[in-house]
């Protein structure tokens, strides 16, 4: 028996707006069969009507407002793809809600940010949020946590969320090219967000990384709980030094539960060479899972990009058009929780220290004197270059310390006369647990 049309109305004609539209055209057969439905657009809105997207349009009601996409008694679906936690994107989302429609969305800031405010409204609504295309692209790690791994209690979720600086770090690696050279590479290549600082200030990652949590643990985003720190400090005399101790740099949200409460981090982290996720390259994301029953599971593939973005878009309204209504935050709302946060100075972890230093007698001295007032057990210490001129890299790791011990070890040491700027401290993270 043939259903009745899916009728999408889409919020949104970006790099990912567009390339949804082109795979629901190209695709329109293939995902009639798959859904016994036709899936077509009936209704667009975009910031810039005259632009040429390569795409016909001539079929599909225009609209000024987003909103009136939403509103629109044509449209079964909304799928909003606009971006951003304010204005626009919410307002749309609402009035979906309010309407008991359905809606997709690519929309982490606005999930991190808002997730309260969208849990409250699908109280009341038999609307649905679904947001597989807001973490990593075109990986089904919503799906993977959400349905796949049900069955798991979940004790962490970890991985590299941000497809930008995975290219950034690993061009910098690979070619030497600088920082600034690299992210314009990023933003041609359509991986930036609007304001690449998202990116590289490590905002993006940690967006993604409060919804991964959310669904681990079923609780409301909750981004402000997230210790961010993102890849501007990270220099080519780092990547070197790292590469030297067999590591390499790569941005990492990591959320885990503990005995005091989830902790939550993005930061660039220092991984073996031989693990993995040292060798998920460019735009590449790569996301596990630790459930009790099941182990670990690495689910990789492209976290940004119109296309692999896409793909995500497309899963969830596949679900639509087959009539699969999930909890957004893998429980049902009325079950989901404020999230506890661990305190982060109580993290345990091993560090990587750079420091630059007067190239004098009894600077380490000096140094070692502080780790060892401090208690904290240094593993290695490399120095490279003599020039009594000029300050020279000095790079000490550490064994496992505590995050209290080694911020006050860090801001000791920065005070010493021989060291001339503030030590960049770095997270060695082995996966181990
Ligand atoms: N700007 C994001 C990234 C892509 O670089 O991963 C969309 O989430």
């Amino acid at each position: 028996m043939t259903q009745q049309p899916l009728r999408i109305g889409l919020a949104g004609l970006g790099n990912v707006g567009a390339s949804v539209f082109r795979l629901l055209t190209e695709h329109r057969d293939m995902l009639r069969d798959r859904t016994g439905r036709d899936i077509r657009v009936v209704a667009v809105s975009a910031r810039n009507k005259s632009k040429d997207r390569g795409l016909d349009f001539s079929t599909v009601s225009w609209h000024d407002n987003p909103v009136d996409v939403a509103a629109d008694p044509s449209v079964d679906l909304v799928v909003e793809l606009m971006g951003g936690s304010e204005g626009a994107a919410f307002d749309t989302v609402k009035k979906a809600l309010e309407l008991n429609k359905p809606v997709v969305t690519a929309n982490k800031a606005l999930l991190a940010n808002r997730g309260a405010e969208v849990l409250a409204l699908l109280k009341k609504s038999e609307g649905t949020v679904s947001f597989e295309a807001a973490v990593a692209g075109g990986i089904p790690v919503i799906k993977g946590l959400r349905e796949g791994l049900a069955g798991n209690k979940i004790r962490a979720v970890y991985g590299i969320l941000n497809g930008t600086c995975n290219f950034i770090l690993s061009e910098m690696y690979s070619t030497g090219r600088p920082f600034a050279d690299v992210l314009k590479e990023a933003q041609d290549k359509g991986y930036a967000e609007a304001d690449p600082t998202f990116d590289i200030d490590g905002v993006d990652a940690a967006h993604k990384l409060s919804l991964l949590s959310g669904l681990a643990f079923g609780c409301v985003p909750d981004v402000e709980h997230i210790d961010t720190k993102g890849i501007r400090k990270v220099t080519s005399l780092d990547i070197d030094f790292a590469n030297e101790l067999n590591y390499r740099i790569k941005l990492l949200g990591i959320a885990r539960q503990t005995d005091k409460g989830i902790e939550q981090s993005v930061e660039p982290c220092l991984v073996p060479k031989d693990s993995p996720i040292a060798t998920v390259e460019g735009a590449l994301n790569a996301v596990y899972v630790d459930g009790d029953f099941v182990g670990k599971v690495l689910l990789m593939g492209f976290g940004a990009g119109g296309n692999p973005t896409a793909s995500a878009v497309v899963a969830d309204i596949v679900d639509v058009a087959r009539n699969r209504a999930l909890p957004l935050m893998g429980i049902a709302a009325e079950k989901v929780t404020p999230l506890k946060p661990a305190n982060i100075l109580e993290r345990i972890g091993s560090y990587y220290f750079r420091l630059m230093v007067l190239d004098q007698p009894g600077v380490i001295a000096d140094i070692s004197a502080i780790l060892r007032d401090n208690k904290v057990s240094l593993e290695s210490v490399l120095q490279r270059g003599r020039d009594p001129d000029q300050p020279v890299p000095v790079i000490l790791t550490t064994h496992e310390t505590s995050e209290e011990s080694i911020q006050r070890v860090a801001a000791e040491i920065g005070k010493l006369p021989s060291v001339v700027e503030p030590p960049y401290l770095m997270r060695i993270e082995e996966f181990k647990s």
